[in-house]
């Protein structure tokens, strides 16, 4: 039988184009099969307190197709298997909350569960699956790190962020000889990184797939000022680290936050400025990476992934994820999706033609 209420939630760290999918899944369940949505608030925490859920129609999504971040609200430390829970003598307990969280499915009679978000988000569904939820994914984030997807959304509109902040610090380097480093987010990928890099004409790209010497570093931008190029411009993905080292940590994490990397910019314009006495200035972009109304390209492609989503959920495709392969929209186990982090690939031909302009990897 074909689901007649599908809840929705978003959950992780929130990408430009979710209130996309969240229009599309609304709109696709009404008009083409004449279903109920509810709307989960703040990822799975929605479930777990009085008021999370309400009714999504067609008119409450009127209008949010442009606009940023989630109606729906997220959670990044969300995870109803590892909840933080304070005790009544204050103290703190992680406990696993994913049978409340499956009795709110069942008492919601939700005959299927939209649940939009990155790795992390989407191994939690695969849990819920497991337990017998019929859950379907949708592949959301700004570091494209989803295995089984071309592309996930929210990435366009990062890098075009990351872009036009590059774009921004060429000219200002320029007119000041300066060398501008900029930090840029992807966690342990460098997708982002990489393609912002090369789409802003950056002369050295750290990601963290390719550990860096800070001696090729420096010398691309010594080189660089002997040949009367007195400025130099640096994209280093936050999760970029020298040979050798752990990556660059700003909080450590504990059982239920992930550790936030966050320093590995400084650190690199210090050593270029030490060794290359040239005026050195870092920028950490941060989540202006993640703000703002998607790109016509996310817009596209969280539409279809919405739509693709409910007609998934119609055929019963529970455990799959929508993705995106060969340019057309197809679904997979979310296991397949799981099973291997995607990454850079150094051989691939996007790194050949970095490599074959000239752009140092520090490698
Ligand atoms: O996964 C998306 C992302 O923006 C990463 O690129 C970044 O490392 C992390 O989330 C930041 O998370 P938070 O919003 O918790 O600071």
């Amino acid at each position: 039988m074909k689901p007649k209420r599908i809840g929705i939630t978003t959950g992780g760290g929130d990408a430009p184009g979710l209130n996309a999918v969240i229009r599309a899944v609304v709109k696709t369940a009404a008009i083409d099969y004449g279903a109920e949505v509810i709307g989960i608030e703040d990822g799975f925490d929605g479930l777990l307190r009085a008021g999370g859920v309400h009714t999504l129609t067609p008119g409450d999504v009127r209008g949010i197709l442009p606009r940023g971040g989630t109606i729906l609200g997220t959670a990044s430390r969300g995870n109803p298997f590892a909840r933080k829970v304070v005790q009544p003598d204050g103290a703190t307990r992680v406990v696993d909350m994913s049978d409340e969280v499956l009795a709110a499915i069942v008492a919601l009679n939700l005959d299927a569960l939209i649940v939009i978000g990155g790795d992390g988000t989407l191994r939690i569904a695969l849990e819920l699956k497991h337990k017998g939820c019929p859950v379907v994914g949708v592949p959301k984030t700004i570091d494209n790190d989803v295995g089984g997807t071309e592309v996930t959304f929210g990435f366009d509109t990062a890098l075009n962020t990351a872009t036009e902040a590059i774009d921004k610090l060429h000219t200002t380097a320029e007119s000041h000889h300066r060398a501008m480093v900029v930090e840029l987010m992807g966690r342990d990928a460098g997708f982002l990184a990489l393609h912002a890099g090369v789409a802003g004409g950056a002369d050295v790209i750290l990601i963290p797939e390719l550990p860096f010497l800070f001696e090729s570093v420096c010398r691309k931008v010594c080189e660089r000022a002997s040949r009367g190029s007195k400025f130099s411009i640096l994209a280093v993905a936050e999760g970029a680290h020298p040979k050798g080292e752990d990556p660059i940590y700003s909080i450590a994490g504990d059982e239920v936050r992930v550790a936030r990397l966050g320093g590995i910019g400084t650190l690199v314009g210090r050593i270029i400025g030490e060794r290359c006495q040239t005026e050195t200035r870092v920028t950490v972009l941060g989540h202006v990476q993640r703000g703002g109304g998607p790109t016509p390209f996310d817009r596209w492609l969280a539409t279809r992934y919405g739509a693709a989503a409910v007609r998934l959920a119609m055929r019963g495709g529970f455990g799959r994820m929508v993705a995106l392969q060969y340019s057309t929209i197809t679904d997979i186990p979310l296991e397949e999706a799981l099973a291997v982090p995607k990454r850079v690939d150094l051989s691939s031909d996007g790194m050949l033609t970095a490599r074959g302009l000239g752009i140092c990897f520090g490698d």
